[in-house]
């Protein structure tokens, strides 16, 4: 396979769809390799090192770097709570950090409070540096697999209805999905979100640019039954300044079983997750529920990532 034209990644800008190409076939590759029991890829990354940075809490995202990386037949440096127990908590700056650890680790893994701090990190460092979620800004590696999900269900991602519902002004998923579905064509996206937690004017302003259709609203019901996917969000209690707001936000949309009956037969439900009361478990048995298989396939695609960025796939 030609070089991968990365050198990190942080933020979803970076990727054409030939790039997404060649992600989601390397994502389909290792998970056929892994089916088979690790054959072609379980030693790929043998002798390197991972650097698992996170400065927020994270399951899936750091949990499916390391096993990725494990799988791979690589190894892993870690710190619980980076911001809490790594020299951060003494004030070293992100930019002493990023070069430190560049002596230790083939490849950085970092979720930061701070929006462009991957890409700070990432003009810095010889190795590469992947964003893992940067604040309210962006978590591109979220959005790949988010599309893969999309793109396994529906096989064709053009002309897809996308509903993106909850907290749109500080979920940095919805916003690098955003701009990963501009490179289709015939998409169209509905913000729903509370007046609170609107989507922000960057992405609006982007996908304006882009030629793809949005609309704006509060009223989810009606929407439902138009979308092939609904994309829910929890409401970050934690990025909210002013609590007011967020008592206004929470609880606003949950997607009940009955509400689930509004949707198209074929359409699919999508969470990042962690999730709190947006989806019921009882939705959990619907055909329609895709979040638990999505976060599966954040393994395939970080594996698919490390490989590329570290040129072993
Ligand atoms: N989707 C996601 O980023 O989950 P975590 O916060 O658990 O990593």
């Amino acid at each position: 396979m030609a070089e991968f034209p990365l050198k990190h990644v942080y933020e979803a800008q970076q990727f054409d769809r030939n790039l997404l190409d060649t992600v989601f076939q390397v994502a389909d590759d290792m998970k056929r390799d892994m089916e088979e029991g690790g054959r072609r890829y379980g030693q790929a990354l043998a002798g390197r090192i991972m650097a698992s940075l996170f400065y927020e809490p994270s399951t899936r995202t750091r949990f499916s770097f390391e096993a990725a990386m494990l799988r791979l037949g690589g190894s892993i440096i870690t710190t619980e709570n980076a911001r809490e127990f790594s020299s951060a908590a003494k004030g070293e700056s992100l930019y002493d950090s990023t070069r430190i650890m560049n002596g230790y680790a083939d490849i950085i893994v970092m979720r930061h409070h701070e929006a462009g701090s991957a890409e700070k990190a990432a003009q810095v460092s010889a190795a590469p540096v992947i964003n893992a979620g940067d604040g309210a800004g962006q978590h591109p590696t979220q959005a790949l697999l988010d599309l893969y999900t999309i793109k396994d269900h529906f096989a064709e991602v053009n002309k897809l209805k996308v509903a993106m519902v909850g907290d749109l002004k500080y979920g940095r998923t919805v916003r690098s999905l955003s701009y990963l579905l501009t490179k289709y064509s015939g998409i169209q996206i509905f913000f729903v979100s509370p007046s609170v937690c609107r989507m922000e004017s960057d992405i609006k302003g982007y996908l304006d640019k882009e030629g793809v259709p949005w609309e704006e609203g509060t009223d989810l019901d009606s929407v439902l039954p138009r979308v092939d996917c609904v994309y829910m969000t929890r409401i970050q209690r934690e990025r909210f300044i002013v609590p007011e707001d967020y008592d206004q936000a929470v609880g606003k949309y949950i997607l009940t079983p009955e509400k689930v009956m509004k949707m198209k037969a074929d359409a699919i439900i999508m969470h990042p997750l962690p999730r709190l009361n947006e989806i019921p478990q009882a939705v959990d048995a619907d055909p329609r529920a895709h979040y638990f298989e999505q976060a599966q396939n954040g393994l395939y695609i970080r594996m698919a990532l490390l490989c590329l960025l570290l040129n072993a796939a």
